[in-house]
């Protein structure tokens, strides 16, 4: 993957671009991006080594470019890739949810992911959710197109947020003051290739 192109295209003036029918270029990048798309899956087992920082950076640039209303851009994002934090705030879950860590394969409860961007958003901005879930989309996307697997929680997100034993490691993040923790992101190399879970198609559809 051109790192620089990825830049290039959160830069681009409208005045440059070509209509995209108009270059074999745009039509190979296009059938690009969309076999990306469609190869997304959520990756749930990582390889042990850590996510680069630069690489990271890249991710986070790609998030905040998402479209968002009226460009409040009501979000708080945080990358947390120290073991420290990791292991840390997992020995609470371990603590409250036991027979979640016998499972064999359980290293951390962000599905065992070396790195973890955390999403929260600002309630007070009407589209902050679809706004923070844009942001994540463009990550997700933009990580996979970078060899990298990721997988969005819900759960692990709702528990830092609302369990008192983990308080600590919410403060941590270093919210602004009345910012929620939505979701966070597992990051890193895919030590799994998951089959797609079956898509209802119907739920899609033209009307004439
Ligand atoms: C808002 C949201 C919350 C999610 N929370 C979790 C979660 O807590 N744990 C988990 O393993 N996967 C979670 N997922 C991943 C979904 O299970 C997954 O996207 C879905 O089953 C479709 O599979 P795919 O991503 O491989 O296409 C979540 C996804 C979204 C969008």
């Amino acid at each position: 993957m051109c790192i620089a192109g990825i830049m290039t295209g959160c830069s681009q003036s409208a005045s440059n671009q070509s209509s995209p029918e108009s270059t074999a270029t745009a039509v190979d990048t296009g059938k690009v991006v969309v076999e990306n798309i469609m190869a997304r899956r959520s990756v749930r087992q990582y390889k042990d080594y850590p996510v680069g920082r630069d690489t990271m950076q890249i991710l986070l640039d790609c998030g905040i470019n998402a479209p968002n209303g009226m460009n409040k851009q009501p979000w708080a994002v945080r990358v947390i890739d120290d073991p420290e934090y990791i292991n840390g705030v997992t020995e609470v879950f371990k603590s409250v949810n036991p027979k979640i860590a016998e499972d064999p394969g359980f290293k951390n409860m962000f599905r065992n992911a070396p790195t973890v961007i955390f999403v929260a958003n600002d309630p007070a901005a009407s589209s902050s959710q679809i706004d923070c879930g844009l942001l994540g989309g463009n990550i997700m996307l933009a990580a996979r197109a970078m060899g990298l697997g990721t997988c969005c929680l819900g759960s692990s997100a709702a528990f830092i947020q609302n369990e008192p034993k983990a308080a600590e490691y919410l403060k941590k993040l270093d919210l602004p003051e009345g910012y929620e923790l939505l979701f966070c992101i597992a990051v890193g190399y895919p030590d799994e290739s998951p089959a797609a879970k079956e898509r209802d198609a119907s739920k899609a559809r033209f009307i004439d």
